[in-house]
Formats: C-alpha cells, structure tokens, sequence
C-alpha cells in the first residue's frame, strides 16, 4: 500500500452545496447493494440505488441478477411482479424477463416482440454481500471488488449483518465516520467515553484507495462503555481504532481493539486477552438525500455464541441511532443553508482527505464517460 502522510490537509472548509455540482455519486464501482441473506428464494428485493430503481432476485440455481424496476411494456414496476424461477414476470400484461434482461415470454405470441429486453446490471456475490455495478459494464470486474473477508472467516471473527437506513447524504456519513472526535460528544455513553479522546490527534493518510485514520488512546482507565460487561482483562487499557475508507464504494473497514496498557498492541503484539474487532461499513447512497447503511462488527473473543455477537452488535447499533439522529438533523440545517460553507476545525483532517480523494475520483470518471462519449 502506498500511503501519503498528510501533515497539512489543506484548511478548505467542505462546501455545503457540494452536492449541486456534477455528479454526486461514483459510478464506475462495486457498491453494496443488498446482504446476500436479503435476497433468498422466490423473493424479490426491489431497492433504490444511485437514484435508480433496481431489483434483485436468484435463478434456480441461486444465482443473484440485478434488474432495472421498470417493465418496457407499460412501465410497470417489476417490483410488484412474480418470481418464475429464472426471471420475473410483470404482473401487469405479463411479460416476463430472465437475469440478463431480456424478454423470454410474451402472453398470447410466439416470441417477444421487438424493444422489450430491459437493462440489468452486473452483480456478484462475496464475503455475504451482493455488489452491484451501475456503471460503464464494460469496466465491472470482479477483481475490483473491496476485501470485506472478516465476513468469511467463521472461526476467527464472529458477526452477524446489520443493516439501517438513513434520510441523509452519503457524505454527511462518511464525514461522520471519518472524525472520531464526536465519540466525546455524540457517544458520551455509548461509544465514547473519555474526554482525552476529543484531544487526540490522530494521523490521517491518504492512500491508493482513500484514506486511513489511525487513533490510539494509550493508558484509559477502562475500557469503551460499551465493552463494560464484557472485558476480558481487569486494569488500564490501551486502545486504538485504524480507519481504511476506500473512496470507491464507500467501504469503511476498521480495525479496532482493547488491550491491557503496555502490553505491546502498538507495536503489532496482542496479547491472548487482547479484544479485537473488525468493523465493516458501507454506505450505499439511496438519492442524494437518502443512503443504505450495511455494517458489521467482527470480534475475535467469546467466539460460537450467537447471543453474546447480538448484545455486542446492539450495543453498537446504539451508539449508531446517536449518528442517525444527529445526521439526519444535520441534513434538514444543510438544506435550508445551501448558500453557507461549513466552517474548518482542526478535527476536520480526516473528513477533508475523505471529501478531497472522493473530488478527485469524481473528477476521474467524470473525464472518462467524457473521453468515452466524443469517442462515440
Ligand atoms: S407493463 Fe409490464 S407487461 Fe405491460
Ligand atoms: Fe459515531
């Protein structure tokens, strides 16, 4: 991985209005677009993604396809159609159209008539996600699809799929996660805790795919609140949180974990009674107002017991309630001040480096659809 320190992230205040500007979203990527456990038998899931109308559904053999929600006849969403084991069927004229998208059936002809294929999107299925495909399909490789094998390593990480729903912007989130200094104050008793954390600096790099954050808050008297209960060692606790998010996809992973003070996690050694974590979390934007939020959050202790993974992973759901609130009331004041910018602080390196590698990634596919058009 080549990384770039970033000493000074440059001091430009995020524009509130960034949104009315091109683009808003990243086309040419592999985003999430459903847990593989939403998408089972005869059912079809209809989802919004990128502002488009999608739904997923499995052939017989437990193949995932992704199609556009619109029948070409009448327009009829398919999302209110049936499953007929290798496609879906409209349910208003009764078209029916196969994973790729084309028309197989027309009722009453021979054949199908001309202009009824629709379109579907590339799909594949890894590490308990659906990923989805919206753009140019000629680019969607599968090698290009973000690691997220925590989910895929029963018996090393224990975990169980998440999955909420914000009225928010995507950025408004990735902004959230990329500053932990709001642990203080929005999780003063969930997440949070220590008001030293506040204090810390942490270092922000940008890398290849985006940026990393890394925090360590060395010597705390406990452990997070939301850990009480649970600890697997007595005394202070050295803790950390190391933050990966890959602009593409918006796939945050984070490693995280308590240890015993002093006992050598800083410098790569993790004593057997170290807890680990690995959180994954990805946030899929629904419009430019509304996003999909997918998460995880692996722990490496007390390994085989379900209901010990579900109060663990409520726990943090609550700290997340506390995100959506303040997020979502954050959108409505963001609205109705498009005209303003948001102030710069010093807590805002990290979230910057986000905005910043996420501009120029824009600005990337922005240059390519247009090479691609004036080739046409
Ligand atoms: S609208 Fe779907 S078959 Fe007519
Ligand atoms: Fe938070």
């Amino acid at each position: 991985m080549s990384t770039t320190l970033i000493n000074n992230v440059p001091k430009t205040a995020v524009n509130s209005n960034d949104h009315l500007t091109g683009n808003p979203f990243l086309l040419n990527c592999w985003y999430v677009g459903a847990w593989s456990n939403e998408v089972h038998d005869d059912k079809i899931l209809a989802r919004q993604l990128l502002s488009k109308r999608v739904v997923f559904f499995r052939d017989e053999a437990g193949k995932v396809s992704a199609l556009e929600d619109r029948c070409s006849h009448r327009f009829a969403p398919l999302s209110t159609g049936r499953h007929t084991g290798n496609g879906v069927r409209c349910m208003y004229h009764g078209l029916v159209f196969n994973g790729k998208g084309n028309c197989v059936e027309e009722p009453g002809v021979k054949g199908v008539s001309r202009g009824t294929d629709i379109q579907a999107y590339p799909t594949a299925e890894k590490d308990a996600f659906i990923w989805i495909w919206m753009g140019d399909p000629d680019l969607a490789d599968e090698s290009l699809i973000p690691d997220c094998s925590y989910q895929s390593q029963p018996g090393k990480w224990d975990w169980e799929p998440r999955y909420r729903y914000f009225n928010a912007d995507y950025r408004l989130i990735a902004d959230n996660l990329l500053d932990f200094s709001h642990l203080t104050f929005v999780h003063e008793n969930t997440l949070g805790g220590s008001k030293k954390i506040a204090n810390i600096k942490p270092k922000t790099e940008i890398y290849d795919k985006g940026v990393r954050i890394t925090r360590w808050y060395l010597n705390e008297d406990k452990v997070a609140p939301y850990l009480r209960g649970f600890e697997t060692f007595e005394g202070a606790v050295d803790r950390w949180n190391i933050y990966d998010l890959e602009t593409k996809g918006n796939i945050f992973n984070m490693d995280s974990g308590s240890a015993p003070a002093g006992s050598g996690a800083q410098e790569g050694t993790f004593v057997p009674e170290a807890m680990l974590f690995h959180a994954t979390q990805i946030i899929t934007p629904e419009t430019e107002q509304s996003s999909h939020f997918f998460w995880s959050y692996a722990h490496n202790f007390n390994l085989g017991d379900p209901k010990f993974t579900t109060m663990l992973t409520d726990r943090i759901a609550e700290g997340f309630e506390e995100d959506k609130e303040m997020i979502e009331a954050q959108q409505i004041i963001v609205n109705e001040n498009q005209d303003k910018r948001f102030a710069y602080i010093h807590f805002d390196r990290g979230l910057s480096a986000g905005r910043k590698t996420l501009a120029k990634a824009l600005a990337e596919e922005a240059e390519y659809f247009a090479s691609k058009s004036a080739a046409e």
